[in-house]
């Protein structure tokens, strides 16, 4: 009985194993620390004195025993002077500002994907891969972008400027698809946060060039025939003032 169920056990292996390997893509880049000689605890790090001025400011915003509260804010700050990354030695220099164990605010720049573990471009693309923009071509803007700029996901082109990444819903799906780019070219002061919007291959990479060329390409849809969220065509719906209800007093209907 025993050694007709290990015949079994290996019958299925063997079946799975003559599968062919699925591919396993992940939405953000994989998160775990290795020194290396530009991310160590020993580089040091701290806020230039325009961003100390704004750490005192968030700070401000919380009662003093619940400064670690501040954690999402100041690790934002870290990042944009960073050029859109945490350091490990910027993760220590925030834990010791919020009085907290280093562990703590590794933990939340490892949850949240919009904190970045590794080295990225100064123009950090993220393609919106949940469903809606997915069955509207999100991997076909994600392929055009990566071959455009000759790069893996998450891979920084050599040039530092762009890196291409993936990210969850950003609320935009009525505009599907889309994709965001974090504009860490001008530092703390000058950060920006850019969605665009019913975007094609063809599009995303003239966002690139225009972005290249220093441009600021016009945010939000990227479709002429749309007005905002409404339909392509114009809107069909909602099309004058809506009308008082026949009778808004119901008990004396
Ligand atoms: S699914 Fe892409 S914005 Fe919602």
């Amino acid at each position: 009985m025993l050694a007709r169920a290990s015949q079994r056990l290996l019958e299925i292996r063997q079946a799975f194993r003559q599968l062919p390997q699925a591919s396993r893509s992940f939405s953000t880049a994989l998160n775990y620390h290795i020194d290396s000689p530009d991310n160590n605890p020993d580089l040091p790090w701290e806020f230039t004195d325009a961003n100390k001025e704004k750490v005192k400011e968030i700070i401000s915003h919380y009662p003093s025993n619940y400064k670690q509260s501040a954690v999402i804010p100041l690790l934002d700050l870290a990042q944009q002077q960073h050029g859109g990354w945490l350091p490990v030695s910027a993760m220590d220099h925030v834990a010791k500002i919020i009085e907290v164990a280093p562990i703590r605010v590794y933990e939340v720049a490892t949850f949240y994907s919009m904190f970045n573990r590794t080295k990225v471009g100064k123009y950090h693309l993220l393609v919106c891969g949940t469903t809606p923009c997915m069955i509207r071509g999100s991997r076909e803007i994600e392929d055009a972008l990566l071959k455009h700029l000759g790069v893996k996901r998450n891979e920084v082109t050599k040039d530092g400027l762009f890196s291409v990444g993936e990210m969850e819903c950003m609320g935009c799906c009525v505009n599907a698809p889309m994709i965001t780019v974090a504009d860490y070219s001008n530092g703390s002061e000058g950060y920006t946060y850019n969605y665009y919007e019913d975007v094609t291959p063809k599009r995303v990479v003239e966002i690139v060039e225009a972005l290249r060329r220093g441009e600021k390409p016009p945010r939000g849809t990227q479709n002429p025939q749309r007005i905002n969220s409404g339909p392509e065509g114009g809107n069909s719906t909602l099309l004058g003032e809506p009308k008082a209800p026949p009778c808004r007093d119901l008990d004396a209907c």
